[in-house]
């Protein structure tokens, strides 16, 4: 057989869906891949029946179906305080997930760099790789997972940097960054030139007293943002598969164009069910805010009775745990696995998501039911017997 593409030789498969599989082999509660275990609320579920019986049950437009598109464009806007036009300005994608692979592919040629600051999502340095985009990596220090603006400000220099991609809130590290931070990125994005490409999936998960403030509605931001969100976390329809990306007219064309090949279109019957959650009141989003603080509380208060260190999440459904007091020489990987098959937790080793060498970490997600939270807390509180 002639040489497969080789780019992809040494990419193993994802820790974190790699730490699911192992966690159902082994009966774990599996705090590792973030998913909830409760059901979307009933008003989509309603919805999602009538559509079942009514339609649409062949292609939408390959944008998206307008009602989709119309719905994002007010949700989004309303929130960002940015008119969106739904023809112009937003394309319905296949979760965040290949609005993130189609955003890259429309702005990048092969040898671009693009600032990631790590620890990061696994799936960036994976979708630059297939894009042949080198990515720059500019830590996020923990425990206050920081950054260094003049570390940030070389990696824009570089003048193959085409866009920094940036997660916030952020997964792993729970981080949403401060409006100042955001500024300094903006700054540095208008000196050099760069794009920035948003992931804002858990835009609507944040605690108190932090914010979320949109990068692309900050002065001189909009016509070089590229936001892409997902629906899969703000309405607990993960399986459904819908995203968008919402983006000035000049780069939401490129985008299009990729997006039209990639993937014909999302789902159109989960597109027009979920218009209901699009369209729901804002005491949706006070609602969400308010069940995953209650989530937080009981996960992070739990572990601070245990005595266990960690960096308390300001926004997403996860959270970095310092693992270096259990570990007894194991690496971070063989403390997950152990972990899981020992006590019956799944969790994600930290060092997947680092580009240092960091190897006392482990990230935990709470986007679960109060009954699995305490269940999965008792059986951390035997970790010192167990392992
Ligand atoms: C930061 C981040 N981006 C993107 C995704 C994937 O989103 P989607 O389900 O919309 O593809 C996830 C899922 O866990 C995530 O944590």
């Amino acid at each position: 057989m002639k040489e497969l593409n080789r780019k992809i030789e040494h990419l193993s498969d994802s820790v974190i869906r790699r730490m699911t599989r192992i966690s159902m082999e082994c009966g774990a509660i599996n705090l590792s891949q973030g998913f909830p275990d409760f059901d979307p609320p009933k008003f989509i579920m309603d919805n999602l029946a009538r559509v079942a019986s009514e339609g649409p049950h062949q292609y939408s437009p390959t944008w998206g179906a307008y009602n989709y598109r119309a719905a994002v464009a007010k949700k989004v806007g309303t929130f960002m305080g940015i008119e969106l036009d739904p023809d112009k300005n937003v394309i319905g994608t296949i979760g965040s997930t290949e609005a993130m692979m189609a955003t890259m592919m429309a702005i990048s040629n092969p040898g671009d760099k693009i600032v990631i600051f790590s620890p990061y999502f696994e799936n960036y340095a994976a979708q630059s790789l297939f894009n042949s985009i080198e990515p720059i990596f500019v830590p996020l220090n923990p425990p206050a997972f920081t950054f260094d603006a003049d570390r940030l400000e070389e990696a824009f220099k570089d003048p193959k940097t085409k866009a920094m991609l940036l997660c916030n809130p952020s997964n792993p590290s729970g981080r949403v960054f401060t409006k100042e931070e955001l500024q300094t990125i903006a700054d540095l994005a208008i000196k050099y030139d760069v794009i920035v490409i948003t992931d804002e999936v858990y835009e609507h998960i944040i605690f108190e007293p932090h914010k979320h403030t949109y990068i692309a509605s900050l002065p001189g931001m909009w016509e070089r943002t590229i936001c892409c969100s997902s629906l899969s976390k703000t309405y607990s329809i993960t399986g459904w598969r819908l995203g968008y990306i919402v983006a000035c007219e000049e780069l939401m064309n490129r985008c299009k164009k990729i997006h039209d090949f990639l993937t014909v279109c999302a789902p159109s019957p989960l597109q027009e069910a979920i218009v209901a959650g699009l369209e729901a009141p804002m005491s949706y989003y006070k609602e969400l805010q308010d069940h995953y603080t209650h989530m937080r509380d009981i996960f992070v208060g739990g572990l601070k009775d245990l005595g266990w260190k960690f960096t308390e999440p300001e926004g997403s459904y996860f959270m970095m745990v310092d693992i270096s007091e259990f570990q007894k020489g194991m690496t971070d990987v063989e403390f997950c696995e152990k972990l899981a098959y020992k006590v019956g937790v799944a969790a994600v080793p930290g060092s997947s998501f680092f580009r240092e060498d960091v190897n006392h970490l482990a990230r935990f997600h709470f986007a679960k039911k109060d009954e699995t939270l305490y269940e999965a807390l008792e059986r951390l509180s035997k970790i010192k017997d167990l392992m």
